[in-house]
Order: structure tokens, then sequence, then C-alpha cells
């Protein structure tokens, strides 16, 4: 490959939105990963599509959010199209639980309207709750999502390094110069720099500090039947979420923990006590798997911006990076046309 346009530094959600629509701009992209595409977090996420209760961290998060969702169905279609493959989106809606008597308090800004009427939004629910029904929420699947994204991105002419963790980063004064990743010196014309939570192992070295930091979350998966759930179920400290084929999956601790990746029975027990407190029959699903992955905790907004005169970071997305990919991926587009 002659000299790419673009180096893209990560193989998750991020980078692999942005590479295809860099790509899809006509830019030449190549692309990182330290590790295997989405094996970092984003395949280990929910695919929760959820701006109203997973924005609750930062006020200012919401309109991005809303606004990223906004682009969902659009963009799904193009990524199934572009890839031939399926991402599971539906377009569920969510209900949002608490107990009757502590609805408010655990859900500051969202109305207990549903109370009685609760059995007709879900079937099996536990007694005494009551509920918000957000219609606009949804879901994908996030293997699937990043297995087509990464069809996508080759069908695009996108190449794709595997396990080539980068290891420095070639500078003059503000200028990238070149990258070794695994084995190989690199060289482009522009840099992305979309690491997630593994961001500021990389940063340290290059004096800018752009606050990331890993957040674990631990999930268990279930064996349900299929359409078991109506709608994704939120509630205090626990969601579960339903995946076409009938995964239930039941997250998710939020675990300040450095790079730790154990799953400690202490946590899946905790989580499915949780769950079985909103939907009792869950005690009896199967557990299939767990995992814990590593958010890329950000206080605040995400950062879409220039980290030098040829570099650009996305990065801090925290609980939201499946759904916000979609919009960073068209601002990302638009700051390398600016700086190109
Ligand atoms: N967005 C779901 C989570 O971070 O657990």
């Amino acid at each position: 490959m002659t000299k790419p346009d673009w180096i893209v530094i990560g193989a998750g959600v991020i980078g692999l939105s942005a590479a295809w629509a860099l790509a899809q701009d006509g830019q030449r992209v190549e692309v990182v990963e330290a590790s295997r595409v989405g094996d970092g977090t984003s395949s280990k996420a929910a695919g929760m599509l959820l701006p109203e209760v997973e924005s609750v961290h930062s006020s200012q998060l919401f309109p991005m959010a809303a606004e990223s969702l906004a682009l969902y169905p659009a963009w799904v279609s193009a990524l199934e199209g572009a890839s031939g493959q399926a991402v599971g989106y539906a377009a569920t809606g969510c209900l949002v639980l608490a107990e009757a008597k502590a609805f408010s308090k655990t859900w500051p800004g969202l109305p207990a309207s549903l109370g009685s009427d609760l059995a007709a939004a879900q079937s099996g629910l536990a007694a005494g709750l009551a509920g918000c029904y957000l219609p606009n929420g949804a879901q994908v699947d996030p293997p699937l999502l990043m297995a087509a994204l990464q069809t996508a991105c080759l069908k695009a002419g996108v190449t794709i390094r595997e396990h080539a963790a980068v290891t420095e980063i070639r500078r003059v004064a503000d200028r990238w110069l070149g990258i070794t990743a695994g084995q190989d010196r690199l060289v482009a014309n522009h840099y992305l720099l979309a690491t997630g939570a593994w961001t500021s192992e990389l940063t340290a070295e290059l004096d800018v500090d752009l606050g990331i930091f890993p957040v674990k979350g631990q999930m268990v998966e279930l064996k349900a039947p299929v359409d078991a759930l109506s709608a994704i179920l939120f509630g205090p400290g626990v969601y579960l979420c339903q995946k076409q084929d009938g995964r239930v999956l039941v997250g998710a601790t939020s675990e300040r923990v450095g790079f730790d990746l154990a799953v400690s029975e202490q946590a899946v027990a905790d989580l499915l006590t949780r769950a079985a407190k909103l939907l009792p029959v869950v005690a009896s699903w199967p557990i299939q798997r767990s995992w814990a992955g590593l958010r890329p905790g950000r206080e605040g907004l995400p950062v879409i911006e220039a980290i030098s005169q040829n570099a650009l970071a996305a990065v801090g997305h925290y609980r939201n990076g499946i759904l916000l990919a979609p919009l960073t991926a068209a601002r990302l587009c638009e700051l390398a046309r600016q700086i190109a």
C-alpha cells in the first residue's frame, strides 16, 4: 500500500466507524490494533442505545447522544448494505424500573408513568415496581456490529493490522511523523487516536492528558426463551437486554480498578439478584458466560478534536461508544476535511 492518508490507532467501534467514514470520503486508511477488532471494549458492550438513562453522568452529553441516536437507522442500513451483514439493530424501547416508592429518587427527571399497567408492558415483572417507557430506546448486537464494520472497512479498501500495539509515536514539534506498531514503522499524512480505555498509556509520552481512565464493567449472559423481554429493562444498578437469538445480557458493574479484567462470583451474583428483583424468572435462566470490559471513562464529554497539527483524537466515550459512533465518525470526517 502506498502511504495512507490516515492511520487510525484502535479498531474499536470508534476507530472502525471513523475508518469506514474516512474511506467513503475517498481517504486511504490503515487501522492498527493492539489486540483484535473490537476485543478491547466494543464487542463486550451491551449495545444499548439509550440517551436518557446513559447520559446521566453528564448533562451536556444528552443532546449529543440524542443526535447520534437519530443517525442510527440510516447508519445501520448503510452499514448492513455495505457489509452484507446484519448488526442486530432493534428499536425495542426501554422500560426504566424501580420500586414504586423510590422511583422519583432513583430516576430523577423521569415520570413514573406506568404503575398498575406495567404488566402490559412486560409480563412477569416483580410486584411493587413503577416504570417509565422510553419508546426511542434501541439496541444493536456489538459482536455483530464490529464484524459488519470490519467487513465494510475491508470492502472500502481499509487495511486493518491486528496484534500491532503502538509502542512509539515519532514527532517533531507539533507534527506526528510516524508510529511503530508491532514490528513495523508506519507513516501516514494524518493520524487518529481511537484508543479507548488505553488512551492514557499512549498519551503519557505525548505530554497530552485527555483525562481517560478505565471503568470496568462485569456482565453476565443468560440463555432465555426468544422474545422473553419486550423491551430493554433498566433498573437500579442493573440492566437486561435481549438479543435476537435469545441471549439476555445482564450488566453491568462500574468499577475504578485500573486494567483488571477479572470476573468475580460476587459481582455475577449481585447482578443476578438485582435482575431478579425486576423480573423473578431470570433466576431460572442458565448462565452461559460472564466477562468484563473496560469503558473509556472521562468526566464530561468525549474528546473529538485535533491534538496536534496532523492528529485527531476521538476518545472518552465512556458508557456510550456504540451509541455515539455514527455522530463521532461524522464529526471526525468534518475535522479531517479541515486539516487535510
Ligand atoms: N452502556 C452500558 C454500560 O456502560 O454498562
